[in-house]
């Protein structure tokens, strides 16, 4: 643990409280937004607080967050603050790289991504949506978050591994993925090797995920044929020197993008479960938004999915009012000033896309569900290019946030079409235990089929 270097002359105010050693750690972790807030009501765009070992430094609101966006990666780094994820990810994989090497890998996965391949993921969607909803019954109580987070991961797997595997390996996959996360935690943040249960079965899953993904990729260097996913573009990829990736490297990519992309989407999922079950004129226009646009077809398209802006809209405004990642975080490279004030180098900038979204001075009436506020005419969100920042923005911003829109919408379409939802508990609290950030469990939702597809389709 390095001394805090908190004598330095022009610091940014600190917040008060905090623990001997722990400093303002434990308050971070119960609840990190109202901390932010606390500091942002005294002091403004930037406050620093005490984390173990280090001195962090927040910053919120417009001005602060494209400051924090804007930096290179020579001055802040990504590295340090997301040690975490090494032992999951690989050792010189994503964050554990050399910037330019990490900048090659995340290159990969813009082959991944493109407009071809995301179409035929947008088939995936669709197919599993149908597949997995046709499996309710004509009424029933589910627990949200579990939905969200199993419908995900098949709609992911079918992506990164393909179809067949969907079906074939989800369960295996799913059981590894589950022991990989249960290594995260934040202990991991500030000891991420420590000898504990939960990070040897991290460790243990990961030796069998490579296992797993080795067999498959032999298979596909024997034969390449028809393969639209993920990992056939990792399996085809070579570094700028033409080096081809290791197995591992594909495994920790694949990782990777999982991490990245499945429980992101999955809480989003449920989140607007939750919101428009509260907001039933919202579900009402959405409904109505459906019919438009498909009349009496039951079969949805990528093409249609584009059209659906209300839908688009509604996934903004849920992302805004509960971002998954609730903060982000860098280690300072080269010291700097802000608004007057000294930042030192090694101190820990945060943003917080939970706080700064609902900065009132760029989303009016920052409380309130109104996905309106993202459609022509008002679109805050372009007026603001630093204010909306659940996916980040600048150099390191998200790269999956079209594959997230295309996923939400589809499985939505879908819901929209041919259920309606109740609330049953009387609240749905945010639960800040996790890395990423839900509604708390067992967040119970009621539905019932109205649509003419029929239970078991
Ligand atoms: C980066 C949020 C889905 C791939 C990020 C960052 C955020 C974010 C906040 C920036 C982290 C930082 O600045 O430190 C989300 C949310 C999602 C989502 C809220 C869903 C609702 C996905 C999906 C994929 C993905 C589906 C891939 C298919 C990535 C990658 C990066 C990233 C590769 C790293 C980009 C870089 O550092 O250059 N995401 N994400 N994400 N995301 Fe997402």
């Amino acid at each position: 643990l390095r001394p805090l270097p908190l004598d330095l002359p022009n610091l940014p105010p600190m917040l008060p409280g905090g623990l001997p050693f722990v400093g303002h750690a434990s308050e971070l972790r119960s609840n990190p937004v109202a901390m932010v807030q606390r500091g942002r009501d005294m002091f403004g765009d930037i406050f620093c607080v005490r984390l173990p070992g280090t001195l962090g430094v927040v910053m919120t609101g417009h001005a602060a967050q494209e400051k924090y966006f804007r930096f290179r990666d020579d001055e802040v780094s990504q590295r340090e603050a997301y040690q975490l994820m090494t032992p999951v990810f690989g050792k010189g994989i994503a964050y554990d790289a050399e910037p330019q090497i990490m900048k090659e890998q995340l290159g990969f996965f813009h082959g991944a991504l493109r407009e071809s391949r995301l179409r035929t993921y947008t088939d995936g969607f669709i197919a599993e949506s149908e597949h997995f909803f046709g499996q309710w019954g004509q009424a029933g109580e589910v627990n949200m978050l579990e939905v969200g987070n199993e419908v995900t991961l098949y709609t992911s797997t079918r992506c990164l591994l393909g179809d067949k595997m969907r079906f074939k390996l989800s369960k295996e996959f799913s059981e590894l993925y589950a022991d990989l996360e249960g290594g995260i935690n934040v202990i991991s943040f500030f000891a991420p090797y420590l000898p504990l249960p939960a990070m040897r079965r991290r460790d243990k899953a990961r030796v069998k995920m490579v296992e797993l993904i080795e067999k498959i990729v032999a298979e596909r260097r024997s034969d390449a044929h028809g393969h639209e996913d993920i990992l056939q573009t990792l399996v085809e990829s070579s570094y700028a020197d033409g080096r081809k990736l290791t197995v591992d490297e594909i495994t920790g990519l694949i990782l990777t993008i999982m991490f990245a992309g499945h429980h992101t989407s999955g809480v989003t999922f449920s989140w607007i479960a939750v919101l428009l079950a509260q907001h039933p004129h919202i579900f009402r226009r959405l409904v109505a938004e459906q019919r438009e646009i498909l009349g009496d077809r039951e079969r949805i398209t990528y093409d249609d999915l584009q059209k659906m802006k209300l839908l688009e809209a509604t996934i903004k405004e849920a992302l805004r009012l509960y971002p998954p990642i609730i903060l982000v975080m860098r280690r300072v490279l080269k010291a700097f000033e802000f608004q007057g004030k000294h930042v030192p180098e090694g101190s820990m900038i945060i943003a917080s896309p939970a706080a700064g979204q609902r900065v009132p001075e760029i989303f009016p009436e920052p409380h309130r569900f109104d996905p309106d506020r993202f459609m022509p005419g008002r679109e805050e969100d372009k007026r603001w290019p630093y204010g909306h920042i659940a996916f980040g923005a600048g150099r390191h911003r998200c790269m999956g946030i079209v594959f997230a829109q295309l996923q939400l919408r589809a499985l939505w379409s879908h819901l929209l079409r041919n259920f309606e939802f109740d609330l049953l508990d009387p609240s749905y609290p945010v639960d800040y235990t996790n890395l990423i950030v839900g509604p708390r469990p067992p967040c119970r939702i009621r539905y019932r089929r109205v649509g003419k597809q029929s239970a078991g389709a």
